[in-house]
């Protein structure tokens, strides 16, 4: 596997936080001052003027970029890069006084008043044209800059518009999607149902709250729109961006698992993958450990948006947020331990929202390097200082990656459509969840996992899993059963397979597509249980697995079963089937399992398919980056007592020391393996 350095330009894992010298402008004292503290905190680089449209246009038309190529020639002078955001993250108020059409429309069509941020309408033309203006100014301002390392698009995309110029570009859109026949559409989204039927495209509105959202198909669809509005808006920006700086990459950054846009399509566009991560650390409803595998599960799934690349960690909190439900303080060594998880899952960067505290207004208590204390040797600074000083003595990680034989799919087409359909519990579907759990029981067996769209290539996975995959879109169900027919082990579970990508339903069993007969199975019926119904699977080794939420009765042909059903009408009957097909194996888990029963499921499978499995002590993670024959192997001590792991052999990269068999970890300790 070749090395793909990001930034030949900076040697090694970036450090480096948003920056807001525009709130400062009085007080070149701090300005001065910041740079002595960001040398001292091993700061690489500084994330610039992503909400400093009023400060480069005060008026309309009326610019300045002094202050903006001063901090970018003090910063390079001092060894800092500058990576530089698109203001139209949020808009002036003489913009929104004099073209309001720039404003939102909620789902119950009132225009938004001026206000707040990311909240403009993606297809309104005056804002691409102001907008367009901006940024070609910052361009002839600083696109030549050597400091210059990447584009920042806008600022955490997200939210709708149902305004009238978005509604006509929706009907636009299904028009083509539709070829331009709507008893095509009707067909699709079975409109005949309740009356449903349109005659014509320009009938069709979005599913606004005082309108039609029992259409299934629409909201589906409006929400795929949704992405493609937004994907369109960020395409305008991007199209300057590479046609007037072609060298410099772009990027936007993402938020976790984000359900209001289809991630993957809008990284088709970008360079690189970059999102901001705010996990609630030492919150009172999961372990300290899940916490950080939650975290690990958002790290796979943005890597796997561009595999062949590392991708980055923009931001994240130094201390805490100021927005959680309770801001607690991450404890210390937390700081250290989460920046080192985002490497070992394949980021080459550490970089933080803020470099300072504001004095005022929604943020002013937000975490930052600087504290409003303003000095150097605060437990933050030390903390930040810590890991810019271990990121120096990991640069030769940047650019390796992660190869992973184990696949887990997550779709959002999935999550919207299983969040949408009205059956099963409402409380209880959970796909994200399922899904996150999922990878969490993988990933404690020591592997590496992948989190991949189920329209990605499956080449390379020895194993795949996938959870509650409710819609098969054309080709996936081939594509699955060619990957067990030469080989590959695939788990499914309930809830796979119910609709396809209109959603509507396989006639003839579920798992639809012809999926059934891969598993050796038809799952005739499905049971939603309240909290207070129990139930168990037993298995024949004499080792069992409660069930909550969701069990299937199955029907089985080719399968043989592994577990069945305690309790019930239909106790005794399958649960967990396993099916030979072609040179692989099809598992088929048809009840909600515990973690613990679905742990053991994974390691006889992984067992099965030839993945080697790494036994680590309860909350400790085992992470690896490689590339060009070279292989670091990280360790992830995520809970508060001292770990001990067996047989790790190699050298300590952050200590020097060498390790022979054992491998103490501090509480919250990391330790990184070559
Ligand atoms: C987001 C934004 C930042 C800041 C932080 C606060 O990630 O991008 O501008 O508001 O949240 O946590
Ligand atoms: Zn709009």
């Amino acid at each position: 596997m070749k090395r793909r350095v990001l930034f030949p330009k900076i040697n090694g894992i970036i450090h480096g936080t948003d920056y807001n010298p525009e709130q400062w402008l009085d007080r070149p004292d701090i300005l001065e001052e910041d740079i002595r503290l960001m040398k001292k905190a091993g700061m690489t680089e500084m994330t610039l003027g992503v909400f400093s449209w009023t400060t480069y246009e005060r008026k309309e038309g009326e610019f300045h970029f002094e202050w903006l190529k001063k901090t970018m020639d003090t910063l390079y002078e001092n060894g800092i890069h500058t990576i530089l955001a698109t203001p139209s993250g949020a808009r002036p108020a003489w913009l929104d006084e004099k073209y309001p059409e720039a404003m939102r429309v909620d789902s119950y069509g009132v225009r938004a008043h001026h206000g707040v941020r990311h909240n403009h309408c993606m297809s309104a033309p005056v804002y691409r044209e102001k907008v367009s203006i901006i940024i070609n100014k910052l361009i002839d301002e600083v696109g030549n800059h050597p400091g210059l390392l990447m584009w920042h698009i806008s600022n955490e995309f997200g939210g709708e518009c149902y305004c009238s110029h978005c509604v006509k570009c929706f009907q636009n859109y299904l028009e083509e999607k539709f070829d331009h026949d709507i008893e095509k559409l009707n067909k699709a989204w079975w409109n005949t149902f309740w009356s449903h039927d349109y005659n014509d495209f320009s009938q069709i509105e979005p599913p606004y709250r005082n309108g039609e959202y029992s259409s299934m198909g629409l909201n589906l669809e409006w929400k795929r729109f949704t992405t493609w509005n937004m994907t369109d808006y960020m395409k305008s920006e991007i199209a300057i961006l590479r046609e007037r700086t072609p060298e410099i990459p772009v990027t936007t950054n993402y938020m976790e698992l984000f359900p209001g846009l289809d991630y993957r399509i809008m990284s088709k566009e970008l360079d690189v993958i970059s999102w901001d991560s705010y996990p609630q650390f030492h919150n009172d409803w999961e372990t300290f450990a899940d916490t950080m595998a939650n975290t690990a599960f958002n790290h796979a799934l943005m890597r796997c948006m561009k595999k062949d690349r590392p991708f980055m960690m923009m931001e994240s909190a130094p201390g805490l947020v100021n927005w959680h439900s309770c801001n607690k303080m991450q404890r210390p060594g937390v700081h250290r331990l989460a920046a080192i998880q985002a490497v070992a899952l394949g980021s080459d960067s550490v970089q933080y929202f803020q470099w300072r505290k504001g004095r005022g207004s929604y943020e002013q208590y937000h975490g930052a390097v600087i504290d409003h204390l303003g000095m150097d040797d605060t437990r933050i600074f030390r903390e930040v200082a810590g890991v810019g000083a271990d990121l120096k003595k990991l640069s030769g990680i940047s650019g390796t990656l992660v190869k992973a034989e184990t696949a887990m799919i997550f779709d959002w087409d999935t999550m919207w459509a299983v969040d949408d359909m009205r059956g099963l519990s409402q409380e209880t579907k959970e796909y994200p969840k399922t899904c996150v759990d999922t990878f969490k029981n993988l990933m404690r067996l020591g592997v590496d996992v992948d989190v991949i769209a189920s329209e990605d290539s499956f080449e390379g996975y020895k194993v795949i899993v996938a959870p509650m995959l409710y819609m098969l879109k054309s080709g996936v169900a081939d594509k699955l059963k060619k990957f067990v027919e030469n080989g590959g082990h695939l788990l499914a579970t309930y809830l796979t397979g119910y609709v396809d990508e209109n959603q509507l339903n396989f006639l003839g069993g579920f798992p639809g597509d012809g999926l059934n007969e891969v598993f050796g199975v038809i799952s005739e019926e499905i049971d939603s249980l309240y909290p207070s119904d129990s139930n168990y699977v037993d298995f024949g080794e004499g080792w069992s697995g409660h069930v909550s939420d969701y069990a299937e009765f199955l029907r089985v042909s080719t399968a043989k079963t592994c577990g069945t059903y305690r309790s019930d009408y239909y106790g005794g009957t399958p649960a967990v089937t396993e099916n030979t097909y072609g040179k692989g194996k099809a598992y088929y888990v048809a009840a909600r399992l515990e973690d613990a029963a679905m742990q053991h499921l994974f390691k006889d499978m992984l067992a099965s398919a030839g993945v080697q499995v790494f036994p680590l002590p309860e909350g400790v993670e085992r992470h690896t980056r490689m590339a060009e024959g070279t292989e670091y192997v990280f360790y992830l001590n995520c809970t508060a007592e001292k770990q001990c792991v067996e047989q790790v052999t190699g050298t300590q990269l952050l200590t020097g020391e060498k390790i022979s068999s054992k491998l103490e970890l501090e509480p919250y300790g990391v330790s990184v393996i070559l």
